[in-house]
């Protein structure tokens, strides 16, 4: 069996790059936003696998759709590489492309990348007890900082890939930001795998991002706990409600937290007080909807030049398979 190991990425970082600034920035502005990131604590990211089995939100399982139809070719057109997967989660999709590239490589090396280092070294573990001839080097950290700290690989490519639509959770100029660091990080003639969700009804979104259970307004509630807890903050979730709405001009849900009644938050260890007004809402996540041929001119504008597309029967979800 090979070994697996898991490494953190962020052990000075977060004292170096002045922790919780974003948090400030995000609350003195109006309207008042928070950084999406902070959904993401080791309950968050639970949350966000939940989230995930929702008969509401289509993206996960259609997005899985068609990596099981098609992870063969994919495998088939790339070859052999070494996979380093941007935010994975507790790698579900991603058992359809490691069977297709254990079918054409003898040896394989697998490189998990996620904030969460609770849900990833589960995810190792189960990895390395599925897959005897892979070798599995999970990161803890952010996208940029794996991007930048990329191992020269010893496979003759590699191919990083960004499923979920997470670049929707990125505004225009981020997302410009992102592709770029991701050329950076490719070689020529290495890949890039991008999993887009695509514009589609209000009345199939909004229901995504609202869902019955309430799963997703306990997601979005959680980013408060988290703040909470990360410093030392106050904040009463009872006093907040959760809505997502589509903006059809951006093509973007939005989802905020509406305030029910004025009252004060302290983050003490951030030393920071911030007024909230009853009726005012906090924007915490945008989630842009694609347009499939609109993304390739923008992959193209990075280098990244379009291999292959695939979509599912509907046209809800769309995979991008290029290279650098
Ligand atoms: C991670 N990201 C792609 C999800 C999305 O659909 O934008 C996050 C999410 N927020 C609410 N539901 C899911």
């Amino acid at each position: 069996m090979l070994a697996t190991s898991l490494k953190i990425l962020n052990e000075h970082y977060q004292a170096l790059n002045n922790e919780g600034e974003d948090v400030i920035q995000g609350l003195i502005q109006s309207p008042k936003t928070l950084p999406p990131k902070y959904f993401y604590d080791d309950y968050g990211s639970e949350l966000f696998e939940q989230i995930c089995e929702l008969p509401e939100y289509y993206p996960t399982r259609t997005e899985a759709w068609i990596l099981q139809q098609y992870a063969d070719e994919i495998a088939q057109i790339t070859g052999a590489c070494e996979l380093v997967e941007l935010g994975s989660g507790s790698s579900t999709k991603t058992l359809f492309l490691l069977d297709a590239y254990q079918k054409i490589a003898n040896y394989c090396r697998y490189v998990p990348i996620d904030v969460s280092h609770g849900i990833l070294k589960s995810t190792v573990l189960k990895l390395q007890q599925k897959y005897p001839n892979l070798f599995v080097e999970g990161l803890i950290g952010t996208y940029e900082q794996a991007l930048t700290k990329l191992e020269t690989t010893f496979a003759s490519s590699r191919m990083i890939f960004f499923l979920g639509s997470s670049l929707g959770n990125f505004n225009p100029r981020e997302c410009d930001d992102f592709l770029s660091k991701i050329t950076r990080a490719l070689q020529p003639g290495d890949y890039f795998l991008l999993g887009i969700d695509l514009q589609k009804p209000k009345e199939i979104l909004e229901p995504a991002y609202n869902d019955s259970q309430g799963i997703t307004a306990a997601f979005n509630l959680n980013i408060l706990s988290h703040l909470n807890w990360r410093f030392q903050g106050d904040f009463d979730l009872n006093l907040f409600t959760h809505q997502a709405i589509y903006n059809q001009n951006d093509a973007q849900i939005e989802m905020y937290l509406h305030c029910k009644k004025t009252h004060e938050v302290s983050l003490e260890a951030l030393d920071f007080q911030v007024c909230f007004a009853d009726g005012e809402s906090i924007l915490t996540e945008i989630s842009r909807k694609f347009n499939l041929v609109n993304m390739q001119k923008q992959l193209e504008t990075h280098g990244l030049k379009t291999l292959k597309t695939w979509t599912d029967p509907k046209e809800w979800f769309g995979l991008i398979l290029c290279q650098a």
